[in-house]
């Protein structure tokens, strides 16, 4: 059967970045189509400034959020990163198979550690080695499909490039996964700043919907989104960035990366919109119908917390099962002496 393995990381609020492109098909696809593993990767969440108590309760929120967002712990298997101490076993291995020139071109990397420069603080080491937990956190369970958004498929060639490596110089030990992307919404831009991807962490959060906003929320954000200056409606990602997002937010929503059959692509849509307000408006309640389900579901799990705690504590042990036999044999094959 095959195998496929994400993670989302407690930084912050999951947001509709989040969603779009990476949740909604674990929970529509994957989940149903493979034996996958899903995980809150709270160690990385720890490669940049970070308050302890925050990452404890985003950790269970952002798994509280994934169970309602439709993940089903009979169909998926849902745990919490620093629970299976696999990864991190593993993640020693790989630090030895890859190269710190290969980390120092990661873009992930190159961007936060200029803005951490830029702000005066310091760059923590495992903010550059953190592709290779990554790396780690994949392989670790044999993974054939990763399925992220595009700022991450940099991460999986990486991965890719670390397997083929290991495998040629130790003899086969890991599977080569491949990264999976949504058809739209690949790349959900922040909606006051439409040349940066929509993230927990930074800006001002005017520009990012969190799957938690309150209805009133997503459409003052909806609404007050950059456009650009240029009166007509039409689809080009270039010189239209704002209104790019908008197009593909609304062909997303509507199910255009595959969930919903026949849906309109963006643009498609841009040709049947007159104006911005229109538009924005259809984008807003698109949003708020989209998230509505979601957020009246996380309201009863986190009623609930005992029940998510169950839920990651089994996941955490089916991880185990699957990761161990994997990293085991990893260690048998760099050379150390299998403890008796
Ligand atoms: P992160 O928030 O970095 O832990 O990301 C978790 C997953 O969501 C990864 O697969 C990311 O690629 C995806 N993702 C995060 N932000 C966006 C965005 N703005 N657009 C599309 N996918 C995103
Ligand atoms: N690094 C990913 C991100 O920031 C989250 C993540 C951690 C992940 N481990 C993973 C995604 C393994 C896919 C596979 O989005």
């Amino acid at each position: 059967m095959k195998r496929i393995f994400s993670g989302v990381k407690p930084t912050g609020h999951l947001t509709l970045g989040n969603y779009l492109g990476a949740v909604r098909r674990w929970v529509e696809v994957d989940q149903h189509r493979a034996d996958a593993l899903f995980s809150v990767a709270d160690l990385h969440a720890l490669t940049v400034e970070h308050d302890p108590a925050r990452v404890r309760r985003l950790s269970r929120q952002a798994a509280t959020l994934l169970l309602a967002a439709g993940l089903d712990a009979e169909r998926c298997t849902l745990f919490v990163q620093s629970h299976v101490d696999e990864h991190t076993r593993l993640s020693y291995l790989l630090e030895c198979t890859a190269t710190d020139g290969e980390m120092r071109r990661m873009i992930q990397y190159r961007e936060k550690a200029a803005r951490e420069r830029a702000r005066g603080g310091s760059v923590r080491l495992s903010l550059l080695t953190y592709p290779v937990l990554m790396a780690a956190d994949i392989l670790a369970y044999g993974t054939d499909e990763v399925p992220v958004g595009d700022d991450q498929a940099q991460h999986v060639e990486l991965t890719r490039d670390v397997a083929v490596r290991f495998n040629r110089r130790y003899g086969h030990t890991f599977t080569v996964p491949r990264a999976t992307l949504p058809a739209v919404a690949a790349r959900v831009m922040d909606l006051q700043d439409p040349s940066s991807k929509m993230g927990k962490s930074h800006g001002s959060g005017a520009g990012a919907v969190c799957l938690l906003d309150e209805p009133d929320v997503v459409r003052r954000k909806v609404m007050r989104a950059v456009t650009d200056g240029a009166p007509d409606v039409v689809y080009d990602r270039e010189a239209r960035p704002g209104l790019a997002n908008l197009l593909e937010l609304l062909a997303a929503c509507q199910g255009a990366d595959g969930s919903g059959e026949g849906a309109a692509g963006p643009e498609a849509l841009a040709a049947a919109y007159r104006s911005y307000g229109d538009l924005k408006r259809d984008v807003a309640e698109a949003v708020v119908e989209l998230l509505r389900p979601l957020r009246a579901r996380h309201a009863e799990l986190a009623a609930d917390p005992g029940y998510v705690d169950g839920v990651l504590r089994r996941g955490a042990e089916r991880a185990r099962e699957r990761a161990r036999p994997v990293v085991d044999r990893a260690y048998r094959a760099v050379g150390l002496l299998p403890a008796v």
